[in-house]
């Protein structure tokens, strides 16, 4: 069942009793947030989270994000918090930050695959808040793609991978930030960002120290899913890291070969550089986030044989689309 809440006509509330029902009886039901859309099932129901796994083909060691609504339905999950999360809650929730830590064993087994912690957030989206509030319990979601694909930033991007395999969509209309949440382990005095997001390691650091890694033999220290292949596109995807005429060479040369050549790129680079197909990014590193997984899909759609890629500045919001572009490529050129 798909809800358009962007359709005026619709009774906005009552579709999202209809979902939250959905969602309590154990079904699944894939929601916009401020990030990707996410696929949510009843945490604390362990037969509805493994109906996640299945629909989106996830290996079942890659553990799931809790979503609440509000810290008291976030203290319910957890043992004790460490006092710097408490101001980083104050800071950065709702919003696209997610805090792994001791779970007290009310989420499901299989959303925690297995391990002693447990990822939540609250997420910062007027719909989400509201399913979240009308369920009353913990809804685990990742991204609602299939496993492998580029996260979802609108509902079409989650019926082409998941149509027929869930029990409904809400159309919210399209995500902002447009990449996930920053993923951070919480330590007793420090944190490490096993996933960077929409919140940014200076961001953090404003509240507590961010250790570089992991120190050796500290337990299972990474986020298990960032072991995996991700967010690929139909097409190979080459980063170039240079300047306009460096990115100019590669093309040429592609094509002289007879490739058509896709150019993945801010405005100002799409201008000064000669492609076959142009995916534009906007003009800033916000933008660039916002538009970069809807452009990883809708490069299929082309006849593109490759996809050239400028390398964007590592800060800010530009760590986590550095991070998911190194995921994505199949090749660096420098
Ligand atoms: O923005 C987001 O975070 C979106 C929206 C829907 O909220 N969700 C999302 O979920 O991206 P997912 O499942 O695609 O990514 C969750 C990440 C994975 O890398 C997973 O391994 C990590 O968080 N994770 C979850 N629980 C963990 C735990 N207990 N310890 C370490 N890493 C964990
Ligand atoms: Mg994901």
């Amino acid at each position: 069942k798909q809800w358009n809440l962007m359709n005026d006509k619709i009774n906005i509330e009552s579709a999202i009793q209809e979902a939250a029902l959905l969602l309590k009886k154990g079904e699944t039901v894939a929601f916009p947030t401020e990030t990707v859309y996410g696929l949510g099932a009843d945490a604390t129901n362990a037969e509805a989270v493994a109906k996640i796994f299945q629909a989106k083909g996830r290996p079942q060691d890659n553990p799931l994000i809790a979503h609440v609504a509000t810290m008291e339905q976030l203290r319910k999950l957890l043992d004790k918090l460490p006092g710097y999360v408490e101001d980083l809650i104050s800071a950065y929730s709702p919003g696209p930050l997610t805090y792994v830590l001791p779970s007290n064993g009310t989420c499901a087994p299989n959303v925690t695959a297995g391990l002693s912690t447990v990822a939540v957030r609250i997420p910062d989206h007027p719909i989400a808040l509201e399913l979240l509030t009308a369920c009353d319990v913990p809804v685990a979601a990742p991204s609602a793609n299939l496993s492998g694909k580029p996260s979802p930033t609108t509902a079409g991007h989650v019926a082409e991978d998941l149509d027929g395999k869930i029990a409904g969509i809400i159309d919210g209309g399209p995500t902002g930030v447009g990449v996930e949440s920053t993923v951070i382990a919480c330590r007793e005095d420090d944190v490490v960002i096993l996933r960077p997001g929409g919140v940014t390691k200076e961001q953090i650091e404003k509240f507590v120290p961010v250790a570089e890694t992991f120190e050796k033999n500290v337990d299972k220290p990474t986020a298990p899913g960032m072991k995996y292949k991700h967010y690929s596109p139909e097409v190979p995807l080459w980063l170039v890291d240079g300047d306009i005429s460096r990115i100019q060479g590669v093309i040429d040369e592609e094509k002289s070969k007879g490739k058509t050549v896709a150019l993945l790129a801010r405005d100002e680079v799409l201008e000064q550089v000669r492609a076959d197909i142009r995916l534009s990014l906007g003009s800033s590193l916000e933008d660039v986030a916002n538009k970069l997984y809807d452009n990883l899909r809708k490069v299929k759609e082309t006849d593109a044989d490759v996809i050239i890629s400028e390398v964007f500045p590592d800060s800010g919001i530009g760590q986590a689309v550095m991070n998911r572009l190194r995921k994505a490529m199949t090749t660096y050129i420098d």
